[in-house]
């Protein structure tokens, strides 16, 4: 990156933070959303602006979906895409990583996701079944019980990089590699923050797609039943280019990276939080599968995601002009007192708790919801089971992103001595 693109980078980011902070300053609600304290819990904000209404105008130009009806019913149309109208130049600093057909309308999107669909289905789930038990008896296995772990470090993260690296076909010997990268990657969702920030992530960019090139060199030489040996003799069959199987492996890995880690971690906060929960899921295991449709709409691991409109339409009721950017706030939907009785209320019983939208809707619903609500079941279960004396040691860190709701450190004991 040349000096002069580096102080224009800087200049502009600097200068869209300075001005919506001065916007959140002044009660612009969604700007809050944007930054510190409001960004570290947002749903006080969230119950804000579904009171100003279900469709919320920024003084910043794009609008945000405040309730369960408004995001589902953007999330499912087909007057919006995820797509910039064309004129619109989204900057490299917005959009720092290429995600294949998440980031793209049809017909692309449809032919990609088609091909990635087998990965996800019914069967495969089964077979993975046992591989994730296996995965995740090792990784409780090697926790020092004694001293207390960091359950984000040691078992949260691990666990999914390691399930989706074994889907994928990455050796384990590049584990450690994939969660370093995935790290970065996964944290440039919400674009980057400075040119250095950039910087890394294309850095990290390059050095993830040299990591699945040579994955992908040995599977053509050698193909195994995994999905990389699928999308690349797909590739040599012409159903998609090199460059986009590139970056379909990267959209798998960090969809399927950072999204899981926090189901477990969110999740066990608020278990640990809400004590009698806990209890009730030590006491009947089995409520597992339950408990994490509740933490998924309570605590939902990616908080929003964007849309623009193609055309000029409504969303309730409400006129939205054709290119308009709006955010789907998935985190206030699964807290709408419209849809769900008393929704601040934690509850692994819940009967309506898998009406969350965190796993998104319409053409762009979460292909990996099977695999997460797998992972998240057996990952709970297992701690259950394993650690019915589990308690926090320490407060949790929160780490800063906006997209993906996180935390990075929580030290916790399992209470045996
Ligand atoms: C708790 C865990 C997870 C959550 C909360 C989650 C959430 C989401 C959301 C909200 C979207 C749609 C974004 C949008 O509409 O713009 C999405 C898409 C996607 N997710 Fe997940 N996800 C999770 C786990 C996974 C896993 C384990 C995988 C496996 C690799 C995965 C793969 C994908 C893919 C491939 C897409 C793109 C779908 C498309 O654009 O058609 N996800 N996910």
């Amino acid at each position: 990156m040349r000096t002069l693109d580096t102080l224009r980078i800087d200049a502009q980011l600097r200068l869209a933070h300075g001005v919506s902070w001065l916007t959140a300053q002044r009660g612009d609600h969604p700007s809050r959303l944007l930054h510190w304290p409001w960004r570290q819990n947002p749903y006080p904000t969230y119950r804000r602006m579904r009171e100003e209404g279900p469709v919320v105008s920024s003084r910043l130009g794009f609008s945000a979906a405040t309730t369960r009806a408004a995001v589902d019913e953007i999330l499912r149309s087909r007057d919006f895409g995820v797509e910039p109208p064309e004129g619109v130049e989204v900057p490299d600093q917005h959009r720092a990583v290429d995600l294949s057909f998440l980031q793209l309308d049809p017909p692309d999107h449809t032919r990609l996701r088609k091909l990635a669909r087998p990965a996800f289905s019914p069967r495969r789930m089964t077979e993975y079944r046992a591989e994730i038990e296996r995965i995740t008896a090792d990784l409780l296995d090697a926790v020092p019980a004694r001293d207390g772990f960091d359950l984000m470090r040691d078992f949260a993260q691990p666990l999914p990089i390691k399930v989706i690296s074994r889907l994928l076909g990455v050796p384990e010997r590049d584990d450690a590699d994939f969660v370093r990268i995935g790290y970065v990657i996964g944290g440039a969702l919400d674009g980057a923050s400075s040119a250095r920030h950039l910087r890394e992530i294309q850095d990290a960019t390059a050095e993830l797609d040299q990591l699945f090139a040579r994955l992908m060199a040995d599977r053509r030489a050698e193909p195994r039943e995994d999905v990389v040996s699928t999308l690349v003799r797909q590739t040599d069959d012409g159903e998609l280019t090199a460059a986009e199987l590139t970056a379909m492996c990267r959209l798998l890995l960090v969809a399927g990276f950072e999204t899981t880690v926090n189901l477990i971690g969110n999740g066990v906060m608020a278990l640990l939080r809400h004590r009698e929960q806990w209890e009730r899921l030590v006491a009947d295991p089995a409520l597992a599968t339950g408990a994490v449709e509740e933490v998924l709409r309570f605590d939902s691991p990616v908080q929003l995601t964007g849309r623009w409109s193609r055309t000029d339409t409504e969303v309730q009721g409400i006129p939205v002009g054709a290119g308009e950017q709006i955010m789907c706030l998935i985190g206030s939907a699964n807290r709408d007192p419209g849809h769900f009785t008393d929704p601040d209320r934690f509850d692994i019983t819940r009967a309506d708790a898998a009406e969350h939208l965190s796993f998104s809707g319409g053409a762009h619903y979460c292909l990996g919801a099977p695999l997460a609500r797998l992972e998240g079941e057996i990952a709970l279960r297992a701690l259950a089971e394993r650690a019915p004396g589990l308690r926090p040691t320490a407060m949790p860190t929160r780490r800063g992103t906006l997209t993906v709701r996180a935390l990075s450190e929580f030290p916790v004991s399992t209470g045996s001595r």
